[in-house]
């Protein structure tokens, strides 16, 4: 764990600084854990992030955020499912680790009652399951209507997907006409492993634990997805009722079940906070042999008339909390350190483990992240786990929690053996030998050989026909590399020539194991269809560093067409490699400043200034069109200009695109807008709308919004103080109107 600074010892502007930053890492934490299925930290992390955001913010109450984390309960939902109001907020659970926690909820729950310490006082104690809350409403015995949590205030609507799961009944008898079930969507640990091991045997992708197969089964667009998939669903809570369900949790919860609810037959009542903690002993225990995911016990108060007096604090019940489990840790050695070579030439290092059971699951990996962490520094140059490096032959404590890849978390000096060597990172590949290179500001080491690395090769087919690039159907990840390590394929525009290859025959493959002629003439007619294929997917799949699935959709919609994106990332080049060497003198600058104690900013901006001068005109603009499409920064389209410099590399892509027959644009997404397809350029001062706004309204009319003027532009938009671009429009005879015509063009006048 990161050494915090002590709360009492910070300055304001320590702790203004420090919630900042906790704002974002939990903003992050949280849309990757709710809306995208995929978890940035482990919950150990998140709940220690969240624990001392609450302590900063308790010790500096005037310092609170208006975004602050502690007002917030998961994320807001994702695009593709409609949205469903609760009529009562979805909630979360305030957090204990401690018995003396627990103690203290219980303290604190009396001294809210006016209750003496010795008075009865009853609370439920459930196991917390681990999967994804689901509120669902029934009018009149029927189901009409199940909704994720979403943000607690609106979530999603899945109801088509709630219908197939088994432990939803579809009508019940002696109902509330109104009755909001509320519970916990989970997939038991059987049935998890089952899904993988039919993903993996398809070729699709394998979830990382149950929790994130529940939520990706029932966030399926297409219900039938979802009723393939075995969920499940324990109801725990309610919403809206029309009438009590009863007087206590206990007595509501046996209710639901008598309506054919699956409850959970853990729930124990208990007399203070002792029996709370020795229930809790109890499902400890109990956890490896349960059969799904728990992480943690619900502690409730039992008569709902005393939950009704003690409310609610912003986005938790003053009646409830939950008493989680421990990160999982374990001892053990570290055997051997191995470099993994990724797509991008990434070198990533992984702790080669003695096995040893961490909570239940066998771990003997675990990540390392790169040298720096090895070395015990972050990458602000701080040190972590107290400065300590990881040696080879170090005992190292392995970290587990939930689904995260395992990690380490400290290290034990008294047992290093003696010859221990410090760890030395290796400065050429593992793989192919070639140099690894470590660019200034960048974490990682990359190998420079690019196709000639098979381990980057075989990463970059990988991603090639991932879902969002090519998706060839029955050729995923498992088949690639086979073919890989067959020879029959080194890149992807070898794909659309295995079956002139191979083709005739077809032998190779009908006598492979899992390939039978009809399964191979399957997978031809899947390529011959990839023949046609979005700009944006060709864009993705190309694995260029930085260039992701938003980013390919932008630039797809910007250029319109492959011939237009590469001749403009040509064109663009001089000023992109004016932009590096700017970059590298600004660095250099930065370096002697701070060896010598004094400011760069100004000589840093000069050395810029200098690199970037004699750059053509043609090529600075291309560049500033590239850089101000929406979504694109310097970073990426320096990526982009350099990979398509690259000789091999561009080799390689005009193969593929060569193999093509077909590259689709973009569709405009809105055909009839006056300006769909229209190159549109925004000069001189915008009144009523700031550029990016004017830049952003136009692109989503379907037009292309350029940053300079050319034979190619359909319109300037000047306002006032428009100077060289409306006279060049003038010259070239381009229609020029002002922000009031164009207003009154789109429509938004
Ligand atoms: S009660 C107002 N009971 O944990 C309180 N929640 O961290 C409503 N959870 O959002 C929640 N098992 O998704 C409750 N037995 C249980 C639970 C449970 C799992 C989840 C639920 C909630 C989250 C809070």
């Amino acid at each position: 764990m990161a050494d915090d600074l002590r709360v009492d010892r910070m300055t304001e502007k320590q702790a203004r600084e420090e919630l900042a930053r906790l704002a974002e890492l939990l903003g992050e934490a949280n849309a990757a854990y709710h809306r995208d299925d995929a978890p940035v930290m482990s919950d150990a992390e998140y709940d220690r992030l969240r624990q001392r955001n609450a302590a900063i913010e308790a010790a500096f109450p005037a310092l609170k955020r208006a975004d602050s984390p502690s007002e917030q309960v998961g994320a807001a939902p994702a695009e593709g499912f409609g949205k469903i109001s609760h009529s009562e907020r979805m909630l979360s659970l305030g957090n204990a680790f401690e018995a003396d926690e627990v103690r203290e909820f219980d303290a604190r729950v009396r001294r809210y009652l006016n209750l003496g310490p010795d008075a009865a006082l009853d609370y439920t104690a459930e196991p917390k399951i681990d999967g994804l809350s689901l509120s669902l409403r029934y009018e009149e015995g029927r189901f009409v209507q199940a909704a994720t949590r979403g943000d607690g205030q609106v979530g999603e609507n899945v109801t088509a997907n709630a219908r197939t799961i088994g432990d939803i009944p579809d009508r019940i008898e002696g109902a509330p006409d109104i009755l909001e079930v509320r519970g916990e969507v989970y997939m038991s640990h059987a049935d998890f492993e089952a899904l993988n091991a039919r993903q993996a045997e398809r070729g699709d992708k394998t979830f990382a634990n149950p929790r994130n197969a529940a939520a990706g089964s029932l966030r399926q667009l297409d219900a039938e997805i979802t009723r393939a998939r075995p969920l499940r669903f324990f109801a725990y809570a309610w919403g809206a009722l029309s009438e009590p369900l009863a007087e206590t949790q206990m007595g509501a919860i046996e209710r639901l079940s008598e309506l054919g609810f699956v409850t959970n037959d853990l729930t124990r009542l208990c007399d203070g906070a002792e029996e709370m903690l020795a229930h809790y002993e109890t499902i400890e225990q109990m956890r490896a042999t349960l059969g799904y995911d728990i992480d943690g016990v619900v502690y409730k108060v039992n008569a709902l008339a005393l939950q009704a007096r003690l409310g609610y604090r912003s986005t938790t019940p003053r009646w409830a909390i939950a008493h989680k489990f421990p990160a999982e840790l374990a001892w053990t050695r570290l055997e051997a350190i191995d470099i993994q070579v990724g797509r991008t030439g990434a070198l990533s290092p992984v702790a080669r483990l003695s096995p040893v059971t961490v909570g239940g699951v066998v771990v003997s990996n675990a990540t390392l992240h790169n040298e720096d962490y090895i070395a015990g520094r972050a990458a602000s140059g701080e040190a972590i786990r107290g400065g300590k490096d990881i040696r080879v032959g170090d005992w190292v404590q392995v970290y587990r929690a939930g689904d995260v890849i395992p990690k380490i978390a400290d290290v034990d000096l008294e047992r290093r053996p003696e010859d221990a060597e410090p760890y030395r990172f290796p400065e050429t590949c593992p793989e192919c030998g070639s140099e690894a290179v470590r660019e200034e500001g960048d974490a990682v080491r990359r190998c420079t050989g690019g196709l000639i690395c098979p381990a980057q090769a075989v990463e970059k087919l990988r991603h090639f026909v991932s879902r969002a690039a090519f998706d060839i159907e029955g050729l995923g990840a498992k088949q690639v590399e086979q073919f890989f390590a067959d020879g029959w394929i080194a890149e992807p525009a070898d794909i659309f020539t295995l079956e002139s290859r191979f083709g005739s025959g077809m032998k190779q493959l009908k006598n492979r194991e899992g390939w039978g002629e009809k399964s191979a003439e399957n997978l031809f007619a899947a390529i011959e269809a990839r023949r046609e294929v979005a700009l944006s997917r060709l864009l993705y799949s190309l694995g260029i560093r930085h260039l992701g699935e938003v980013a390919a959709q932008d630039l797809a919609r910007h250029y319109q067409s492959w011939e237009a994106l590469v001749e403009a990332v040509d064109l663009a080049r001089p000023a992109a490699q004016a932009h590096r060497a700017g970059e590298e003198a600004a660095e250099a600058e930065r370096a002697a400043a701070a060896a010598e104690g004094r400011g760069a900013r100004v000589s840093e901006a000069r050395a810029r200034a200098r690199s970037e001068r004699d750059v053509p005109e043609d090529a600075q603009a291309a560049w500033d069109d590239l850089v101000a499409v929406d979504g694109i920064g310097p970073v990426l389209a320096l990526s982009l200009s350099e990979a398509l410099a690259n000789p091999e590399e561009r080799a390689a892509i005009d193969r593929l695109v060569g193999k093509l027959a077909r590259i689709v644009p973009p569709e405009a997404r809105a055909e009839d807008s006056p300006v769909a397809g229209k190159t549109v350029v925004f000069t001189g001062t915008l009144e009523k709308m700031t550029r990016d706004e004017a830049k952003a309204r136009a692109e989503a009319l379907g037009a292309k919004v350029s940053g300079s003027v050319s034979s190619k532009t359909d319109l300037v938009v000047a306002g006032p103080g428009a100077g060289s671009k409306a006279k060049k429009a003038r010259d070239l005879g381009i229609e020029m109107i002002d922000e009031d015509a164009w207003l009154a063009l789109i429509g938004d006048a």
